[in-house]
Parts: C-alpha cells; sequence; structure tokens
C-alpha cells in the first residue's frame, strides 16, 4: 500500500512540486468546476470563507488538490485554477515536518512573498520590525498564531484587492490534527485556519481537504462549502468511478484484451466494491495489470523453452 505514498515525495513540502508524479489524473471535471464556481462567486456577500474537500482514504482528496495546483488532464488545464492559487500546503501523514504549525507559517509567507498575484505592497510589510521579528524562526515557534496574523493576514486584509479572487489550498487537515489544548494557541493546521477562518480576506478562497469520517476537523469547518468526492448516491462520484475503470482500460491494451462478458461482470462488481476509493480500484487494475504482463511473459517463456527443447 506504500506505492504511492512513495511517488509521493516529500520534496513537495516545499509548496513547488507535484505530488503525483508520473500518475494520470482522470475524471473529476464536476468537481473542479465546483471549486471554480466557489471561488469565482467568493466576493459575493455571504459566502463561506472556505470549501472543504470531503472523502474516506483513498477517495482521491490528494490528487484533486494536486490537480488543482499543478493541472496535467485536459479538465484540470480547462478550469485554470493553478494561476489563482496563492498558496498550497500538502500535509502528509509520513512526513512530520509537513504538519509542524510554525513551519507551515514560514512557508506559507516564503509562497505569498514570491507570488506574482500579490501588488508588491505586500513585500513592504517586511520593512516592518514587528513583523520581521515575528519571523524569526524562534518566535514563530513560540507564538505561530501571532505570526500568522502579523503576516499573513492583517498584510493581506491591507492590500487592495487583486482582479480576481484567489485560493490557498491546504491538503490533508486530519494530519497531525489533535483537541484544541485549552492554551489560547493553536496546536494544529486545522486549528490555525479554523480559529481565523473569519478573518481571511474577501477575495481569498480556502481550499482545504480532510477525510470525512475525521467529525473533529469537519465539525470546525462545519461553515464551509462541502465537495464529497466519493458520496455514491450523487451521480458525479459514480460516474467518476465508472469513468475511471473505462480510463484505465482505454490505456492499457493488455487490460482491455481481457474483456469478456464475465471480466465486465467483475468490472461492475469492482465499481461497487470500491464505495468510491480510487485507491482500490488503483491497486486492483495495477494488480490486474501486473498479473496479466507476468502471464504472458511465462507464457513466452513456455514457449521460448519448447523451442530450445
Ligand atoms: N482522479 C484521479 N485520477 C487518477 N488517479 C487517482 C485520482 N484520484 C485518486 N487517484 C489515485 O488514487 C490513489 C489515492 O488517491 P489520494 O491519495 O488522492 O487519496 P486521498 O483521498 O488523499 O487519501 P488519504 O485520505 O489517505 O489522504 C492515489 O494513488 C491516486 O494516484
Ligand atoms: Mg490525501
Amino acid at each position: 500500500m506504500s506505492g504511492h505514498r512513495e511517488q509521493m515525495s516529500s520534496d513537495s513540502f516545499d509548496g513547488n512540486s507535484s505530488l503525483l508524479q508520473g500518475r494520470r489524473f482522470y475524471c473529476r471535471k464536476w468537481a473542479l468546476e465546483k471549486l471554480r464556481h466557489c471561488l469565482d462567486t467568493r466576493s459575493v456577500p455571504g459566502q463561506p470563507p472556505g470549501l472543504l474537500v470531503m472523502g474516506g482514504p483513498g477517495a482521491g482528496k490528494t490528487a484533486l488538490c494536486t490537480e488543482v495546483v499543478w493541472p496535467t488532464s485536459k479538465a484540470g488545464l480547462a478550469a485554470g485554477l493553478a494561476t489563482r492559487c496563492l498558496a498550497s500546503h500538502f500535509c502528509q501523514r509520513e512526513d512530520q515536518r509537513s504538519m509542524v504549525l510554525w513551519k507551515f507559517v514560514l512557508g506559507l509567507v516564503e509562497q505569498l512573498r514570491a507570488s506574482p498575484l500579490l501588488s508588491p505592497g505586500y513585500r513592504k510589510v517586511f520593512d516592518s520590525p514587528s513583523v520581521s521579528s515575528a519571523l524569526e524562526p524562534v518566535n514563530c515557534q513560540k507564538d505561530p498564531d501571532d505570526t500568522f496574523k502579523r503576516a499573513v493576514l492583517r498584510p493581506l486584509l491591507d492590500l487592495p484587492p487583486p482582479a480576481q479572487t484567489l485560493m490557498l489550498v491546504v491538503d490533508s487537515l486530519d494530519v497531525g490534527y489533535g483537541p484544541d489544548t485549552g492554551s489560547g494557541n493553536s496546536s494544529s493546521i486545522a486549528e490555525l485556519l479554523a480559529t481565523n477562518q473569519h478573518l481571511l480576506p474577501g477575495w481569498l478562497l480556502l481550499v482545504c481537504s480532510v477525510r470525512r469520517h475525521n467529525k473533529a476537523v469537519c465539525k470546525i469547518f462545519s461553515g464551509f462549502r462541502k465537495l464529497c468526492l466519493d458520496d455514491l448516491r450523487k451521480p458525479p462520484p459514480v460516474h467518476d468511478v465508472q469513468q475511471y475503470i473505462l480510463c484505465r482500460l482505454d490505456e492499457d491494451a493488455a487490460l482491455r484484451r481481457q474483456l469478456t462478458p464475465d471480466t465486465a461482470d467483475m468490472l461492475n462488481l469492482l465499481h461497487i466494491k470500491s464505495g468510491g476509493c480510487f485507491l482500490f480500484l488503483e491497486r486492483v487494475l495495477d494488480g490486474v495489470a501486473v498479473a496479466l504482463e507476468f502471464g504472458i511473459s511465462a507464457v513466452q517463456g513456455e514457449d521460448s523453452s519448447q523451442h530450445v527443447q
């Protein structure tokens, strides 16, 4: 099960490389369109400050966030979301550093500082002694909430709104989330963002993802709009699962050659069994493809050994 995790290299923590290197992204056109709609309507008064991408383990939340930030598919490129992404962060279960709050805050500031989407006015805040001292790692470690307010929230609120609404993408908020310690300081990235959600400028949409069963995190973002990737009561996620299987068949001639009425029935069962988990589909189809390849080379091996005899 760790294969795709390894592919999601820890280098991605620096915020400028894709997590799904080498894997193709399929389907999810509806989800990208919904996200785009939320972004376009963000500044309408009364709109929630964020969108919560939800789904069970392996539903494809990280894949979707990755496609938003580094699009590769036709639908991803057409959605045009990457150019409106001010900053992104991917929390990863296997990389403790990605969950450290003060590192998250400093990483965010670095991305904002380098972003061509913000007016140069933002960079001026770093001349202020109170901001530069809040950015000292030792101070940020002590009080990440304060650094976040001084170097992110306040300066962004002071800027003139950009021509288009922008977004901040944070994947896997359930990773590293612990209950409120009662200290008055945030103990996780999720808590920091939830506490400050009402202070975000009206031109900025916070796009976060979380495992659906993590009720505690879902609750602190209950005011956000929801985008559930594996709710199989809804037609779009069902269509995605069917489409994913078809895309894999389309891509892989060996898989396609095995299509008989029996295997078509099995694929139908696979779609039902998956419960909307793309990881499950990916692993089963990868396994079938490898087994077929193995079978073919075994048969070829047999043939050639017969020739030798
Ligand atoms: N739209 C997609 N197209 C192709 N592959 C996908 C897609 N969505 C997910 N996958 C594949 O399914 C696997 C699981 O996806 P992903 O890691 O995004 O799930 P997740 O919801 O983030 O899971 P977790 O809750 O464990 O973080 C990955 O290996 C990914 O390559
Ligand atoms: Mg994930």
